[in-house]
């Protein structure tokens, strides 16, 4: 509703989007339940990535700054267009700052205006979680329990919450070069049921895992895993290589693991596979879950999830919290888009503003 010209600057109903702060997301996945959360946000990513020839894709836009890298991930389908806002700086953790930390907005295509404005730094923890459990339905061993988590900081729970909600993984053997990341992620993960392991070396992490979950924070080539500490059969979920020049996985791993990945143009730039001749053959995840690819071979395959994130993931996510928050108080409004009672008179608006 536009307000007449003689009124306040009181905000017309367009003026509004609707913001949902950390505080309520917060809120809102404790109301919904976290494993039935992430249940539902990974049905959401999965039935976008079934229609996935129907978005406009693109590798993120990412500006690599010293210390770490500012990134924009942006995608749409014919009525909504979504972006996130994500950081990378691994050495944040040391001045109290977080590693990752983002937002994200939805708009609808018809006519460019924001629906939705959300803090994306949980969420993001969330869909990168339900993202890894989901593709693990496809691809991890028959009857996984076990999985190795190395590297215990701000995502490592989150994963674990998501694998067991979506696989029914529910031992987990914990490893972090820092031992009170560590001690942190067992204190969290004890109390939600978990039976947890620590271990003292990465190679000592993945004895008798059959799933393995890197998620460790360097700008670096580093070397988590070695070809001889990874068995055959097993299924990692690699999720902190993820930039150019950041990498976990030694290349020999690569070169005889069945290599999955969410969109090849971006992970060939950012993931494990960066390692790689621009060539080597990698398995798009959309096509084994639309069933027009295999998924794992065979018992005995090394199956490698490349994850770098993609904007089809938050889309989905954003997607999700829209809909949840519809009618709830999950949400507030926010006056965020000028919205003057001419359409062409903004500078008009912008005058009253001064009286
Ligand atoms: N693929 C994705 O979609 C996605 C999404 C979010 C974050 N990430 C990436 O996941 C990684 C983890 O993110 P976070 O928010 O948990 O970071 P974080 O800084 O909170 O935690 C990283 C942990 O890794 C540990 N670590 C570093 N080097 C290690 C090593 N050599 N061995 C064992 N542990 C080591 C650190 O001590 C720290 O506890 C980051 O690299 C981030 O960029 C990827």
């Amino acid at each position: 509703m536009n307000l007449p010209a003689s009124s306040n600057l009181a905000p017309s109903e367009l003026a509004y989007v609707p913001f949902v702060s950390v505080a309520n997301i917060m809120r809102l996945v404790h109301h919904v339940g976290i494993e039935r959360f992430l249940r539902d946000l990974a049905g959401h990513i999965e039935a976008d990535f079934k229609r996935w020839p129907e978005f406009d894709k693109t590798p993120r836009v990412a500006s690599h700054v010293p210390g770490g890298v500012i990134e924009l991930m942006p995608t749409a389908d014919d009525t909504l267009y979504g972006f996130k806002y994500v950081n990378g700086h691994p050495k944040n953790t040391r001045t109290g700052h977080q590693t990752v930390t983002a937002f994200g907005v939805l708009s609808e295509v018809s006519t460019g205006y924001p629906v939705l404005l959300t803090e994306m730094t949980v969420l993001t923890a969330l869909r990168t979680a339900a993202t890894s459990a989901l593709v693990a339905k496809y691809l991890a061993p028959t009857g996984a329990e076990i999985m190795a988590m190395i590297g215990n900081g701000a995502q490592c729970e989150f994963q674990a919450m998501a694998f067991r909600a979506l696989c029914g993984i529910n031992r987990l053997r914990l490893y972090d070069i820092d031992p009170t990341a560590t001690a942190k992620a067992k204190r969290n993960l004890e109390a939600q049921g978990f039976e947890i392991t620590t271990c003292s070396s990465a190679q000592d992490a993945v004895i008798s895992a059959e799933v393995i979950t890197t998620c460790t924070a360097d700008k670096q080539y580093a070397t988590i895993l070695t070809d001889n500490m990874v068995g055959r059969g097993l299924h990692i979920n690699a999720i902190g290589g993820d930039c150019p020049g950041k990498t976990e996985l030694h290349p020999d791993i690569l070169r005889r693991a069945g290599i999955f990945v969410e969109y090849p143009e971006q992970t060939r730039i950012e993931g494990e596979i960066q390692q790689l001749p621009e060539d080597h053959p990698v398995t798009e995840l959309w096509q084994v879950m639309r069933g027009e690819t295999e998924g794992r071979r065979d018992a005995a395959q090394l199956t490698l999830f490349d994850s770098v994130g993609f904007a089809i993931e938050d889309f989905s996510a954003l997607r999700y919290v829209r809909n949840l928050i519809q009618g709830t108080n999950f949400a507030e409004n926010l006056d965020m888009l000028a919205d003057p009672d001419d359409p062409r008179d903004l500078f008009g608006m912008f005058e009253r503003a001064a009286r």
